[in-house]
């Protein structure tokens, strides 16, 4: 008779979150956007696994996160969700797909949780996306915002830049949590500010170059596997050099063809 099969872990929930920030537990929240990083970082036990517009650069090769459409979003949601046994799923709504009005983000939104099969969505903006936030969570579908360096936003910025104006931070933050957002990405903020403002707000913020203080970190799963090597922010660090690791062995599977040394005969079938 084979062995029971083990349980199937209990799924990470929205209210987890609040309940971890009550009890003061961290959260770990990684980026993937295909079904073996995933699977990976799910089995690992991360809370929650975010499907980053970021994949707009490590993924597509573009500049900026722009170009990502809520297409690219929904069929990456799609492999990463088959890959994820136990946490939150969360869809990033791209540029251009949810600024237009509440009744866009709302059909936007909607097309990541039915069709994809996400769990949440994540959206950029603060004070000026509450009433956007308001109408999405009025739909039923939970929204993680984000504060800070919002990415979408580059260009307005000139550039990746630590955002430091703390009175905008705060209320920003604020606006949306008191929106309903169950959670907070706060991006490339003083780490003194971002401690100021995970106490102000009753939801987790989750850090991205923001310091020691917040409820949780994010972090590019290419960046901190050390597979995205066109630039590394301050805030990364590297867990892995996989981008090394898997060009040593390109290059020692290259040498092998050519010398014949692969397929050994081990590989090969009689
Ligand atoms: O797109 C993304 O991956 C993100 C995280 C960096 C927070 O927004």
């Amino acid at each position: 008779m084979n062995p029971p099969a083990p349980a199937a872990p209990r799924p990470v929930t929205v209210p987890d979150f609040r309940a971890a920030k009550a009890r003061g537990e961290k959260l770990a929240v990684v980026t993937a956007y295909d079904y073996t990083s995933a699977r990976l970082a799910d089995d690992a036990g991360v809370d929650a696994v975010l499907v980053g517009d970021s994949l707009g650069m490590v993924v597509q090769g573009h500049p900026t996160s722009l170009p990502v459409t809520l297409r690219d979003i929904a069929y990456h949601t799609r492999c990463v969700v088959r890959g994820v046994r136990r946490a939150l799923v969360v869809a990033d709504l791209p540029f251009l797909t949810y600024q237009v009005s509440p009744r866009q983000a709302v059909r936007s939104a909607g097309k990541l949780m039915k069709e994809a099969g996400a769990h949440a969505v994540k959206l950029e903006g603060g004070e000026r996306m509450a009433e956007t936030i308001r109408a999405v969570v009025a739909a039923g579908i939970p929204v993680m915002g984000h504060v800070g360096l919002t990415p979408q936003s580059v260009h307005l910025f000139g550039g990746f830049k630590v955002q430091r104006d703390e009175a905008q931070l705060l209320a920003d933050a604020a606006a949306v949590a008191a929106a309903g957002a169950f959670a907070v990405v706060v991006e490339s903020v003083p780490a003194d500010v971002a401690t100021k403002l995970t106490r102000a707000v009753g939801v987790p913020t989750i850090g991205i170059g923001a310091g020691a203080g917040c409820d949780g970190q994010v972090l590019v799963f290419h960046d901190m596997m050390g597979l995205f090597t066109d630039f590394r922010p301050k805030f990364v660090k590297r867990y892995a050099d996989l981008g090394g690791q898997v060009r040593a062995a390109v290059e020692t599977y290259c040498r092998e063809v050519r010398d014949g040394t692969f397929p050994g005969a081990e590989h090969s079938f009689r």
